[in-house]
């Protein structure tokens, strides 16, 4: 199931650069083809791209939000993925025009005392834009960047020269064991006001995570984003209602489908980039009912409030939702 284009407004851009930048990873600079300023976005945004090959996907954005002139990517290639990223590297061409959505924040920065970063692999897009945005501001901040080797790992010359280049620590899989991150050592050095901003593969993510949080680290404190989601079926998956507010659609969700196919099914324009709960894209309202959250964007305290929904991965564990589209 995907959406068939990006709901709402696109952009018509130019791929300017197309270089692999790193094992696997592979750079794109798009432009205005007329050279006029981009809207504008702010460290951790993302931005969907219309594909070749149909897929819609989000990528985040890995430049600096003070130039107005390009948006910059880094897509790893997921050679077991669902062929998103093998579209990138195979199928887009320099010179070529890519629609793509407007540029959307669900990872932003936090004004704190001090900010610490923490990048894996390719989780390195959002988390780069956010060194260079705390740079330009002068504010305090450090970032760990994992990465299994040094040939896998993106942006290493661009960080290496930049300003902020002694704020930055590389942390290699097949490195010394004394370079490898110890992210209790460095959180307990910390002072207990500081952001952590966490972006990588599930099993870095859990681990940086899960060492805040044993340090009893405040959840409004930790800021992540997930590039990958397993999705979850439960074995007493059931059918459900579900009422679309705008059109006073009523239909049923059967246990093999999704809100989000009911509602493109029937007809109604679903907002759909990542479809694994990642990206917030397609986020809707709750007017009643209780959903059955399955997605990771979402933060805990949203979730216990029960207002919002993913309609992509999410469910419900009353008979009937009524969703709305989102505020
Ligand atoms: Fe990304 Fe639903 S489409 S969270």
């Amino acid at each position: 199931m995907s959406a068939t284009q990006i709901v709402g407004d696109t952009l018509a851009l130019k791929v300017n650069k197309k270089e692999l930048i790193a094992d696997g990873v592979m750079y794109l600079e798009l432009v205005d083809p007329k050279g006029e300023n981009l809207p504008k976005f702010t460290a951790g945004a993302h931005i969907d791209i219309q594909l070749p090959n149909g897929l819609i996907r989000p990528y985040s954005l890995c430049g600096s939000s003070a130039d107005r002139k390009a948006y910059e990517l880094g897509v790893l290639l997921e050679t077991n993925g669902r062929g998103g990223s093998k579209s990138v590297h195979e199928e887009i061409v320099l010179g070529a025009k890519l629609r793509i959505s407007h540029p959307k924040n669900h990872f932003p920065l936090t004004a704190a005392k001090h900010s610490v970063l923490f990048a894996g692999g390719i989780g390195i897009t959002p988390i780069l834009s956010m060194a260079q945005s705390l740079s330009d501001e002068a504010a305090s901040f450090e970032m760990h960047y994992c990465s299994r080797s040094r040939s896998r790992t993106a942006f290493v010359e661009r960080i290496s020269a930049s300003p902020f280049s002694s704020k930055v620590q590389f942390h290699f899989d097949d490195g010394a064991e004394e370079q490898k991150l110890k992210a209790s050592e460095i959180l307990k050095n910390t002072d207990p006001t500081t952001h952590i901003y966490v972006c990588g593969p599930k099993g870095f993510m859990d681990h940086v995570i899960q060492t805040a949080k044993d340090l009893d680290w405040p959840e409004t404190q930790i800021h992540f984003e997930f590039f990958k989601s397993e999705p979850i079926v439960k074995d007493d998956d059931g059918s459900f209602e579900v009422e679309y507010r705008p059109t006073g659609l009523v239909l049923r969700v059967p246990a093999d489908m999704t809100v989000a196919q009911a509602l493109i099914d029937a007809g109604v324009d679903v907002p759909l980039s990542c479809e694994q709960g990642i990206c917030g894209t397609c986020v809707m309202q709750v007017v009643d009912g209780d959903p059955d959250h399955r997605d990771v964007c979402l933060s805990d305290e949203d979730k216990d409030l029960r207002k919002m929904f993913t309609p992509c991965c999410s469910r419900a564990q009353s008979p009937k939702l009524v969703l709305d589209l989102s505020q």
